[in-house]
């Protein structure tokens, strides 16, 4: 089957091999050029994905017969709209259900009317006095959030980005006057105090197949400290759980997701695509930060090759109709670690040659996914963006972690990477975190 995929990240290249190992041939809109997305492709479209008309008219062209899109966002401007248009069924939202991810008022007023758990207290504004009389009269902390896409940017948490009132209004007045996210309006959220975790799912819009969960990791250094990034690595489990999320806290995140599904196609406009839920494990259980509407980058990266059915087959439901209850996983554990270019969080140094060992890698049983690097006679260069990732797939989580170290041994250059993803001490840290909000022994 000739399968379109956009986007040319480690995401998108971790789903292409997906699609690969399950016989697709590949044709590829990315607009820089992924090594390991050009290698697997069939046929490749160089440059802006966003131009929904021009890779909607190159997908009919190439006779595409089925779509994957990646990234937010070309989702936000309906390139799954045109795509079904034409005839090429396509796993991702409409711009209609992508609401989901692109308007977090939509979600959070969805989840109010429906009555669906693991809602925080939130409030609107669209104008200065009431926010400021609102900040004036709180005596708790709480989050501000643009309404649309800011690249994950836009949300500042009290503690984090601002410590005082006067910086909340700042941050307030900042969001009217430059309309920060796509308007003059945002929410403020009471602020959640846990451990976060990412549960992916597909969904045909009516069925929601879970993958296991994994643990993003968004900031820029190790202990988790620095800015927010657009996530440093990730791992997951062999019972598909984290060590610091309980089965209910799983099963009450999954039934948030159902009964947002449920709710999507009772308004008529049914989701269909993967749902990817943001959560916060908090003493309350878990409660949802946002929804994106896509393959979390980097926990696709966790889930994927592990994946054991046909991703093609289950594609084809997603896009068409009639998903089967469940997908089957190998009861591994992964860990994924970014390779990004050095300064990445405040001044990325990109055109640093990294000299990737592909074979080394391999022989160690690591997965490699190539992301926004360039490629120039051969030799592989980093932009401002994630370079690359290494996965390691073993029974239990140290032993991926070892993997996923010897994989990067087989880079050279500079780069930075967070070596403490995985790594038992940092797990036990959140293990412990957890034991303290819930109030255990
Ligand atoms: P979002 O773009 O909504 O995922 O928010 C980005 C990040 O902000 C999340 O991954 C959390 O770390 C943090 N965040 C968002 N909402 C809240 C909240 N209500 N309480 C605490 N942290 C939050
Ligand atoms: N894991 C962060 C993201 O995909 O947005």
């Amino acid at each position: 089957m000739r399968v379109l995929v956009v986007g040319g990240g480690g995401r998108e290249h971790a789903i292409v091999e997906a699609l690969r190992r399950s016989g697709a041939d590949i044709l590829a809109a990315m607009a820089n050029q992924n090594p390991g997305i050009r290698r697997a492709a069939k046929e490749v479209l160089l440059g802006d994905v966003n131009a929904v008309e021009r890779v909607v008219g190159w997908a009919q062209d190439q006779r595409a017969e089925l779509a994957v899109i990646g990234p937010e966002a070309p989702l936000e401007r309906g390139v799954v709209d045109a795509l079904e248009a034409r005839g090429i069924p396509t796993v991702g939202p409409t711009k209609a259900a992508a609401q989901l991810e692109t308007n977090k008022e939509f979600t959070r007023d969805l989840m109010k009317t429906a009555g669906i758990p693991g809602l925080p207290s939130y409030w609107a504004f669209d104008s200065y006095a009431p926010f400021s009389e609102f900040v004036l009269d709180s005596n708790f902390e709480f989050v501000i959030k643009p309404l649309g896409l800011t690249g994950g940017k836009g949300v500042q948490v009290w503690g984090d980005h601002f410590s005082s009132k006067e910086g909340a209004l700042a941050y307030g007045r900042e969001i009217l006057e430059k309309r920060i996210g796509g308007a003059a309006r945002f929410l403020v959220e009471e602020k959640l105090v846990g451990e976060e975790f990412s549960l992916q799912a597909l969904c045909d819009g009516k069925r929601l197949v879970p993958c296991p969960l994994a643990q993003d990791h968004k900031r820029a250094y190790e202990g988790d400290r620095g800015p927010n990034t657009g996530g440093m690595g990730s791992y997951s489990d062999a019972d598909h759980l984290l060590p610091f999320v309980t089965k209910l806290d799983y099963e009450q995140a999954l039934e948030t997701m159902r009964r947002t599904v449920e709710a999507m196609a009772d308004r008529g406009t049914p989701f269909k695509g993967v749902l990817y839920g943001g959560f916060m494990a908090t003493k309350d259980g878990p409660k949802l930060l946002e929804y994106n509407v896509r393959f979390a980058d980097p926990e696709s990266m966790n889930v994927l090759p592990i994946l054991e059915d046909n991703f093609v087959d289950l594609c084809s439901s997603v896009a068409s109709g009639g998903l089967s209850l469940r997908a089957r996983f190998a009861k591994k554990a992964t860990v994924c670690k970014y390779v990004v270019p050095p300064g990445y969080g405040t001044h990325p140094r990109a055109g640093e040659q990294l000299k990737v060992d592909e074979e080394s890698i391999r022989r160690t049983g690591a997965h490699l996914y190539y992301a926004a690097v360039d490629e120039r006679d051969g030799k592989v260069y980093t932009t401002t963006s994630r370079s690359l990732a290494v996965v390691g797939v073993a029974d239990d989580l140290e032993g991926a972690e070892s993997v996923s170290e010897e994989a990067l041994a087989f880079i050279g250059g500079s780069f930075y990477a967070r070596r403490d993803i995985g790594k038992p001490e940092a797990i036990a840290r959140k293990v412990e975190k957890m034991r303290k909000i819930r109030g255990g022994p």
